[in-house]
C-alpha cells in the first residue's frame, strides 16, 4: 500500500512548539492545495472516497482521528494524534476518517487542484476501478 507515517521536524522550547514541512523534502509531492476539516460532530465521519491520481498528506494539527485505508485487498488503520506526525496517502486508496475527538483540526495537503473527476465516491465503483487497473 502506497502510504507511510512521516515524522516532521519539531522545535520545542519554553515558548511552545513549531513544526514545519517542505514539499519534496518531507513529503513526496509538490503541494498545490491545502484544506482543513474541523468542527466534526461526535460520531460523524468524513471522506469515504478514493482518488485516482491525487496524493495527500494528513496532519492532526489539533486533536485526533482515525484514518482507515483500503486498496481493495486489505485495510490499514492509523490513529492520528500527534501534530508532528502525518500520514502520506498515495493514489488509488479508499479512505475513511472516523472517531474525531472534540476540537480536532485535520490539515490536508494535496498534490493537485480540486477536481471532482479524480474522486471515486462509490465503493463498488472503487472495487471495479481497482480490478481494472
Ligand atoms: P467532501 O469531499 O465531502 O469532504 P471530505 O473529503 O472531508 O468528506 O467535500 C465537501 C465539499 O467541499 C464538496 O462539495 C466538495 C468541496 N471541496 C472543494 O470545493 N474543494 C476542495 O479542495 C475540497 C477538498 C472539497
Amino acid at each position: 500500500m502506497d502510504t507511510s507515517i512521516i515524522e516532521l521536524p519539531a522545535f520545542e522550547d519554553k515558548r511552545g512548539n513549531l513544526v514545519f514541512l517542505e514539499s519534496l523534502r518531507h513529503i513526496p509531492f509538490l503541494v498545490k492545495r491545502l484544506y482543513y476539516i474541523y468542527g466534526v460532530p461526535e460520531g460523524e465521519s468524513r471522506a469515504a472516497h478514493g482518488h485516482k491520481i491525487l496524493k495527500q498528506f494528513f496532519i492532526p494539527i489539533a486533536g485526533s482521528f482515525t484514518i482507515t485505508l483500503d486498496d481493495a485487498q486489505e485495510k490499514k488503520e492509523y490513529r492520528m494524534d500527534s501534530p508532528n506526525k502525518g500520514l502520506y496517502v498515495g493514489p488509488g486508496l479508499w479512505r475513511d476518517l472516523t472517531s474525531f475527538a472534540v476540537d480536532t483540526v485535520c490539515l490536508v495537503l494535496a498534490s493537485e487542484y480540486y477536481s471532482e473527476d479524480d474522486y471515486i465516491r462509490d465503493y463498488a465503483r472503487f472495487k471495479e476501478y481497482k480490478s481494472e487497473s
